[in-house]
Order: C-alpha cells, then sequence, then structure tokens
C-alpha cells in the first residue's frame, strides 16, 4: 500500500475570450491562467484488488450545503484514476480522500483541479512512472482547464482551453474572491453565451495586449484595467445581483473586477495586502456574498505534498 498527497491550486482566468460555438459544442478560447492560492488536496492509497473509491470533505461550512461534488464514478478525480490506470495497463485500484477548499461550481475549476492531483497522485502511489508531457496529454481529455492545473504560474490558454502555452510575466497579485452561495454551472453559462449571441456574429477571440503587456510589466494598475471576461453578460443574465456584489469591490478601490471564469465567483484585484482587507470588509459589510477569501498568485500547479 503507497500513499501520496497531491496539493493543487485553484484557477483564475485574466481575460477570457471566448469565440463561436465549434461544432464539438465546445467554445474556442484565448485566455490566460493564473494558479491562486486556494489549495484542494487529494490522497492516494494503493488498493491490492481493482476498486476505485472516494471520499469528499470540505472545511468551508458557508459552502457545504452546497456540497454537490459526487462520491462516484462521475467524480472527476475518479475519472483521472481510471484514465491513467487504462492509459499504463496497470494492474490495482485506489482510496481518493480529497480535502475541499475551492469553491465547487465556482469557476475556479474545482473540479478540474481535483482531477490534475488524482493523476499526479495516483502516478505517485501506483509508480506507474509517466512524465510531465504524457500526464499533460491525459489531462486535456478529462477537461479544459486540466493540463493549466498541472502546469500552474501563469499561461496563456488556446483551443477550449486544454491547449497551454508560455507568457512572459512578474510578480505577485492580491486577489480577493467574493464566493457566492450557489455554484453556477459552466456549461449554463456557456448556453446562456449562446443564446444572447445568436443573432449576432460571435469573433474569434484573441488575449488583449495591453493585458500582456501589463503582465511582462508586474504593473497591477495595468492589469486591473485590462481584466475582461466574455461570459459576463451570459453569468449575470443567469445571476444579476452579481453585478451589486462586483460593484462593492469597485466602490472598495479594486484595481479590477471581473468573474471568475464562469461565475459565479467574483474575483478583485488588491495593490497590496491592507488593500486587500479593505475589500474583504467591504464586500463582508455589505453581506455582498456567502463568503470572502484572500489570496495570491501566481502560485505552482499540482504537486507532492
Ligand atoms: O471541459 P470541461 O468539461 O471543463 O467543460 C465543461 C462544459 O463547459 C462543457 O461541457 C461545455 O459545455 C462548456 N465549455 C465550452 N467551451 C469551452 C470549455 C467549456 O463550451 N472552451
Amino acid at each position: 500500500m503507497n500513499v501520496a498527497t497531491v496539493r493543487v491550486p485553484a484557477k483564475i482566468n485574466l481575460c477570457l475570450g471566448v469565440g463561436p460555438v465549434r461544432e464539438d459544442g465546445y467554445h474556442p478560447l484565448a485566455t490566460v491562467y493564473q494558479a491562486v492560492g486556494l489549495h484542494d488536496e487529494v490522497r492516494a492509497t494503493s488498493r491490492a484488488d481493482d476498486e476505485i473509491n472516494v471520499v469528499v470533505n470540505s472545511e468551508l461550512d458557508v459552502r457545504s450545503e452546497l456540497a454537490t461534488v459526487p462520491e462516484d464514478d462521475n467524480n472527476l478525480a475518479v475519472k483521472a484514476a481510471k484514465l491513467l490506470r487504462d492509459h499504463t495497463g496497470f494492474v490495482g485500484g485506489v482510496d481518493l480522500a480529497i480535502r475541499k477548499v475551492i469553491p465547487v461550481a465556482g469557476g475556479m475549476a474545482g473540479g478540474s483541479a481535483d482531477a490534475a492531483a488524482s493523476l499526479v497522485a495516483c502516478n505517485d502511489a501506483w509508480g506507474t512512472g509517466l512524465g510531465r508531457a504524457d500526464l499533460e496529454f491525459l489531462a486535456a481529455k478529462l477537461g479544459s482547464d486540466v493540463p493549466f492545473l498541472l502546469h500552474g504560474g501563469n499561461a496563456v490558454g488556446g483551443g477550449r482551453g486544454e491547449t497551454i502555452s508560455p507568457v512572459l510575466a512578474r510578480g505577485s497579485y492580491h486577489w480577493v474572491f467574493a464566493i457566492a452561495a450557489e455554484g453556477l454551472s459552466t456549461a449554463a453559462v456557456y448556453a446562456e453565451f449562446d443564446r444572447l449571441n445568436a443573432d449576432g456574429k460571435v469573433p474569434e477571440p484573441k488575449v488583449p495586449d495591453a493585458l500582456l503587456a501589463a503582465l511582462r510589466a508586474g504593473d497591477a494598475d495595468a492589469l486591473g484595467d485590462a481584466l475582461s471576461n466574455d461570459l459576463t453578460e451570459a453569468a449575470l443574465s443567469l445571476r444579476p445581483e452579481l453585478q451589486d456584489t462586483l460593484e462593492v469591490g469597485i466602490e472598495a478601490g479594486a484595481l479590477g473586477a471581473i468573474l471568475s471564469g464562469s461565475g459565479p465567483t467574483a474575483m478583485f484585484l488588491a495593490s497590496d495586502e491592507q488593500h486587500s482587507l479593505d475589500i474583504a470588509f467591504a464586500l463582508t459589510s455589505a453581506a455582498a456574498c456567502a463568503d470572502v477569501v484572500q489570496s495570491h498568485g501566481p502560485v505552482p500547479g499540482a504537486r507532492l505534498a
């Protein structure tokens, strides 16, 4: 019996350009990912038989009632373990234990993070010895965000999000996250995006030059101005009250305020630790969301703890 524990971060999208829906139902993306310091943990304990089990616990009471994370074969961490086993021909099973901190259905890729962590943890516990390139290949089959969560740091995402390439970036950024009481389905937000754009022509997405320049310079003010998210209208259409949450952070002087991915988590860029505290305080006082978390990025991707 071997045990491996992996810590994996959440992701945000500094920009999220979304193109016209493809024939396979996915949307072409032009995004810049950043990994941020909210971590899930996945522990893999190998089994001699061929069972693959999962248990999930969340330490965050405010979100525990939305504990909709499946504890069966629909769990992405289980899918990841199965994919690794099929790919390598390994004979054996695993018990997976997930400690959730990343909000569920929050637009921060919590499920994808657990899949990335499960790949790394099982690869270690089973001694299957796959290298980074093979793990990234499997990650792309599991979900659009999974390859980035192996990688971490900052990266440009293309394709449906699964092709990642390096970006020149410096600086560490202070973020405040306003977490909603109830998650939003990513698929539902993309469907709303299609509905809202049914008549118009959606242009091919592009990463804004101003965003790349801000990251190259490590300029938080410029980065705040350059944050963008093409899913904003769709997410606000499904959850109009998120506009109020964004406004509370803007009034508190956030350098930038957008939804994280498909939402409903709202993210605010602060200039330093004190500013981050001020924004968090404003959000809490206004009861603008269910929970407020201060964090920073970039941080590394899925790693053995
Ligand atoms: O890739 P992943 O399984 O995380 O995507 C979840 C859902 O989000 C997809 O089923 C699809 O409806 C939507 N999606 C999309 N275009 C993308 C990524 C995700 O339409 N680029």
